[in-house]
C-alpha cells in the first residue's frame, strides 16, 4: 500500500469488533509514531496502551468526570449518560491514550510540542490503515479534564492530544469527499 493510498482510504471507524488486535500491530503504530517531525527534537510524545480491564478504569474516570460537569445526576436521564459515559473505552478493545508532555527547555513552544504529537497520531493512523487495523482519533472533555490527567501523572501544563481507539472494523467505511484543496489554496510567486 503506498502512503498515499493509506492517507486517502483512511478514514475514523468508531464501531470496532470485541477482537484484540496482536501486540505486534499496536508496537508498530507505536514505532510509526516516533519518526514523526518534532522541534528540537523533543520527543514529546508518550503512550499509554489500555486494554481489558484498565478502559474500566478509564471508563470510571471519565464517568466520574461526567458527573462533575453535570448540574443533576439522580434523573433517569442523567444515570443513563453516566452508564453511557463509563462503557465509552470499552467500545474497542485497545485505547491508545496519546500525551504531550511539557516543555522542559523554554525555546521549547508547546503548541510545537502538541503538533509533533498529532503528527505522531496520524503516522499511527496510516500505520494502523496498513495493518489493516480500524482506528478513531478521540478527545472530548476527558482529554481535557484535571483528574483524568493526573491519572496519567501529567500535570496541568500537558496534554492528553488524543485517545485513540483501535480494533478490527466492524461497520462499513464511513465515506467522506474533503473540499478540493483548491478552494484552501493560494498560490503566490508561481507566475515568475
Ligand atoms: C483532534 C481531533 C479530535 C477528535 N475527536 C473526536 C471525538 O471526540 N469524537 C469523534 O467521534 N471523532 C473525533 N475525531 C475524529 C473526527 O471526527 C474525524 O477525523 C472527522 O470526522 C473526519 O473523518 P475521517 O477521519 O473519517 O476522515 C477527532 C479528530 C481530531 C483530529
Amino acid at each position: 500500500m503506498s502512503v498515499f493510498d493509506a492517507i486517502r482510504n483512511r478514514r475514523s471507524i468508531g464501531k470496532v469488533k470485541p477482537d484484540r488486535p496482536p501486540r505486534e500491530k499496536i508496537e508498530r503504530m507505536l514505532e510509526a509514531a516516533t519518526y514523526a517531525p518534532n522541534h528540537y527534537t523533543t520527543e514529546p510524545w508518550r503512550f499509554f496502551v489500555l486494554s481489558g480491564q484498565a478502559r474500566e478504569v478509564l471508563g470510571e474516570l471519565m464517568e466520574k468526570s461526567l458527573r462533575h460537569r453535570m448540574t443533576e445526576t439522580h434523573s433517569e436521564k442523567a444515570q443513563a449518560a453516566l452508564a453511557k459515559e463509563r462503557h465509552k473505552p470499552l467500545r474497542a478493545p485497545v485505547v491508545i491514550v496519546v500525551v504531550s508532555v511539557r516543555p522542559e527547555n523554554p525555546k521549547i513552544v508547546d503548541i510545537e510540542n502538541v503538533s509533533a504529537v498529532a503528527a505522531a497520531i496520524q503516522n499511527m493512523l496510516l500505520v494502523a490503515e496498513e495493518e489493516g487495523l480500524a482506528c478513531i482519533w478521540r478527545t472530548g472533555e476527558p482529554a481535557r479534564d484535571p483528574r483524568i490527567k493526573e491519572h496519567f501523572g501529567l500535570g496541568p501544563d500537558e496534554h492528553i492530544v488524543g485517545f485513540i481507539y483501535v480494533g478490527y472494523q466492524a461497520v462499513p467505511r464511513p465515506q467522506r469527499t474533503p473540499a478540493p484543496y483548491q478552494t484552501k489554496t493560494w498560490w503566490l510567486g508561481w507566475e515568475e
